[in-house]
């Protein structure tokens, strides 16, 4: 029988310190073993898995533990700013079994409408749009200007969202992620934009995935219907806009790229897979609950106890050491999109989405370059996720003015389209 050690301080995985040095933080809960107490809010403690074995049995064990929080949810406040991430909700991500297998259904049959040709195009005709919106200038935040803004048209176009609700959409998925006491009022804001969408297409059908989820045949109600939208946005848009940033930080700074956006010897792809391993978008979460008083791997849990996996310390060195840059390597594949039957859907268009961001402003802005230091960069608050809040560059100003004109009036007639192929 493994001996019971007092477990250590919770580390505090908020604030400051924290989004300056999530490594560090990482080594340091390595040292405790495979998981460790964690702080995630005041008040608000976890264990979190760091261990990659322990990552994958956990994630792939629905027998020990269950995916619904509400137990755990009980004895949280009903204010706290970690409930808009892990408070239970009617969704996929949050259910078991068959119900989550219906769910999951609709949701994957919806995603498979995408087509990726379709996709790719679209994606890049937006790009090059917002694009020409600076290119003249010489300098632009690209989290601001393109990588957040990016991901929000392809989801706008998706589920056929009204053009003036996409401020509120991606505001509400923002807020909701950054774990402050703004992020109830966000996601309370952003299931609002998206009941009056669900309640429109209800009434009157098109041809986008809104409609098309009404219709899916696992019968989703209108309730269900706006939770499985508000999940895939949330879950979709944060991250994409985060792998993007991530990896043109990535490019901008590691030396193989020469500092540049085009003057190193490796690809997007080559940044992108690097950045799931090194600095997953979404660094902490698969929330996960023991249905039972249980030991695993060597360390006690209580029922219905709050343990969460990180992703970015389960992708990097198990052993504790001076670095963390080794990452694992050979057979086994990065957790970035998670594992087992929660695992992201949406791995290939997130994927699309972001290699096809990147592409393109690499061919249209080549030598652009850091505005700031790296050092200075500042990353968003907040457990979860790896976000960078500004990603300043400059370059040589591009005259983007016809192609613009070209674009507009190509985007105009493909306004009119979906990027989506349902039926015949
Ligand atoms: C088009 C963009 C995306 C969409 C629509 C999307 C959608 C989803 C959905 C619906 C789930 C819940 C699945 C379930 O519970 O069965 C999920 C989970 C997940 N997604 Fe994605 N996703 C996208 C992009 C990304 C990106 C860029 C990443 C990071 C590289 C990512 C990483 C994950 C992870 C780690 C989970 C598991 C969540 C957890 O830990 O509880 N996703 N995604």
């Amino acid at each position: 029988m493994t001996p019971y050690v007092q477990p250590p301080e919770p580390l505090a995985l908020y604030g400051p310190e924290f989004a300056a040095d999530p490594r560090d933080h990482y080594r340091r809960l390595r040292g405790h073993g495979p998981l460790a107490p964690v702080r995630l809010a005041p008040g608000i403690d976890a264990l979190l898995v760091t261990d990659y074995q322990a990552a994958v049995d956990l994630l792939r064990d629905t027998h020990t533990f269950t995916k619904d929080p509400r137990a755990w949810q009980a004895t949280v406040p009903d204010d706290s700013p970690v409930l808009p991430v892990l408070g239970h909700r009617p969704t996929a991500l949050f259910s078991d079994g068959d119900v989550h297998a219906r769910y999951r259904d609709a949701i994957n049959d919806s995603l498979a409408l995408m087509e990726p040709h379709v996709l790719r195009a679209e994606v890049a005709r937006v790009a090059r749009r917002l694009i020409g919106e600076f290119a003249a200038t010489g300098d632009a935040d690209l989290i601001a200007q393109y990588a957040r803004r990016l991901p929000l048209h392809v989801f706008v176009t998706w589920f056929g969202v009204e053009p003036g609700d996409g401020e509120r959409i991606v505001n509400g998925i923002a807020g909701m992620f950054n774990s402050t006491e703004n992020a109830t009022t966000a996601y309370a804001d952003l299931v609002e934009v998206v009941t009056e969408l669900v309640a429109a297409r209800r009434a009157r059908p098109r041809r986008d995935l809104t409609s098309y989820l009404l219709g899916h045949p696992a019968g989703l109600d209108n309730d269900e219907t706006v939770r499985q939208i508000t999940l895939i946005m949330s879950a979709g848009h944060d991250p994409t806009t985060n792998l993007i940033g991530n990896a043109l930080l990535h490019m901008l700074t590691d030396a193989r790229y020469a500092g540049s956006l085009h003057g190193g010897a490796m690809t997007a792809h080559e940044a992108i897979n690097e950045v799931l391993w090194q600095d997953p978008p979404l660094a902490n979460l698969g929330a996960h609950y023991p249905r039972d008083d249980t030991e695993f791997h060597g360390v006690r849990l209580r029922a219905g106890q709050l343990v969460l996996v990180s992703y970015a310390a389960a992708n990097t060195r198990s052993a504790p050491g001076p670095s963390d840059s080794a990452v694992r390597s050979g057979a086994s594949a990065h957790l970035a999109w998670s594992a087992g039957p929660h695992r992201c859907p949406a791995k290939q268009p997130a994927l699309l989405i972001a290699m096809t961001a990147i592409e393109q402003l690499t061919s249209q802005l080549c030598d652009a370059e850091l505005a700031v230091p790296a050092g200075g960069l500042k990353w968003r608050p907040g457990p979860f996720h790896r976000a960078l809040i500004r990603l300043p560059v400059r370059f040589t100003p591009v005259d983007m003015s016809a192609e613009a004109h070209r674009h507009r009036t190509a985007g105009e007639a493909a306004d009119g389209q979906q990027a989506v192929s349902i039926g015949p």
